[in-house]
């Protein structure tokens, strides 16, 4: 505990006394770290969390990655129906907030599909405060094994979700999806609330720089398995289009041995009924009393 406030503590001094600073450790920082959830501080201001809306309050999720640029999924911003002079985006929180117009949306190449993931261009640089920062990427060749903790969050109006969820291997996510997953994406086992479309789902650089990196992005996923679009997979494509004002990539490392790699799934099934082995049908139907529940807290 003590290092890592002495880390982040030497980042920001970092950030402001050397010109010289890394550019990507301007990322993935939380000045305001004012909740405790299970031990990890979890800022209940995650500065990166942006809201983008069409004409009407409420239509997408995203993250800011660089003063310049948001990222988000290509499905929910293309059903929101693009039309630049009324999407917006709001960053800083609901107490803090800044708003940019939109100059250019980035998809994928639209030829190929399942590539759920689009770049939004904001009218001009935000500059970063306590609210505002940007959070880092993942480069490609980052490892995020089987457990590694993640949070999934969602805060926009006067709602603020912060999901407590792990990391799940992609044999482990066919398996227990009992489908063929796409290298593009990566797996998250936890429950999900309420879906933020769009919206990061986040791991922290335990063993090197320590700062948040968004891992996945948000499209529609539901049930206990869930499925993001993997950031990682991304990274040649992000840095082509975000030419000039580029958002810092760190390299993820996980710790000691990869759980996935001595998986079978055929053990899973033989030995179905062990501890995280709850069928999906079950729990769809254990899930919609749990959304009350939740909504009602
Ligand atoms: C972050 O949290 C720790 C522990 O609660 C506290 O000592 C520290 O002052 C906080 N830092 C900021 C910048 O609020
Ligand atoms: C956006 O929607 C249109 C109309 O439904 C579709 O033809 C197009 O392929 C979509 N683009 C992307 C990037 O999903
Ligand atoms: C976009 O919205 C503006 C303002 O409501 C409207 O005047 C314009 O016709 C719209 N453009 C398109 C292509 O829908
Ligand atoms: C915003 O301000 C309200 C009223 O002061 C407060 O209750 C709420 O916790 C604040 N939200 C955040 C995200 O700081
Ligand atoms: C968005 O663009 C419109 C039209 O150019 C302008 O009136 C408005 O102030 C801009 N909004 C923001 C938040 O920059
Ligand atoms: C989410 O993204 C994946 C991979 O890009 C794609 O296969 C899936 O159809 C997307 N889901 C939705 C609801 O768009
Ligand atoms: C990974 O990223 C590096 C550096 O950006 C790039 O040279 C390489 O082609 C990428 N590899 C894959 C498999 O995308
Ligand atoms: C990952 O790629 C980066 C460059 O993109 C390189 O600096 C780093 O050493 C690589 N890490 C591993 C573990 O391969
Ligand atoms: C995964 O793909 C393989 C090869 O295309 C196919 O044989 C298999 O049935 C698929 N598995 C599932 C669960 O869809």
């Amino acid at each position: 505990m003590a290092l890592q406030h002495f880390v982040s503590a030497f980042t920001l001094t970092c950030l402001l006394l050397s010109p010289g600073c890394q550019s990507e450790m301007e990322c993935g920082i939380t000045p305001l770290n004012n909740t405790m959830t299970g031990g990890e501080n979890i800022p209940r201001q995650w500065p990166w969390q942006v809201y983008i809306t069409q004409g009407y309050p409420w239509s997408c999720g995203g993250s800011l990655i660089s003063d310049l640029w948001v990222l988000s999924s290509a499905t929910c911003i293309n059903n929101t129906m693009y039309n630049g002079s009324m999407m917006h985006v709001y960053l800083g929180g609901p107490n803090n907030t800044v708003a940019r117009n939109v100059t250019s949306i980035t998809f994928y190449d639209v030829t190929e599909s399942g590539n759920d993931i689009c770049l939004l261009k904001l009218e001009s640089p935000v500059a970063f405060t306590d609210h505002i920062r940007p959070i880092c990427l993942p480069t490609n060749n980052s490892s995020f094994y089987t457990g590694m903790p993640a949070w999934f969050t969602s805060q926009y109006w006067n709602v603020n979700w912060n999901l407590h969820l792990s990391i799940m291997g992609h044999d482990r996510c066919e398996c227990y999806r009992n489908e063929n997953i796409s290298q593009n994406t990566i797996c998250a086992q936890g429950y999900v609330r309420m879906s933020n479309n769009g919206g990061p789902m986040m791991t922290k650089d335990r063993y090197g720089t320590n700062v948040w990196v968004q891992a996945g992005i948000e499209n529609g996923s539901w049930g206990i398995y869930q499925t993001f679009i993997s950031v990682s997979f991304y990274e040649d494509w992000i840095k082509e289009k975000t030419m000039g004002n580029q958002p810092g990539f760190v390299t993820v490392n996980s710790d000691g041995f990869d759980p996935d790699s001595d998986f079978s799934c055929e053990d899973y099934s033989v030995f179905a009924g062990g501890e995280n082995l709850v069928p999906i049908s079950h729990f769809i139907s254990l899930s919609v009393p749990l959304l009350f529940f939740y909504l009602l807290l």
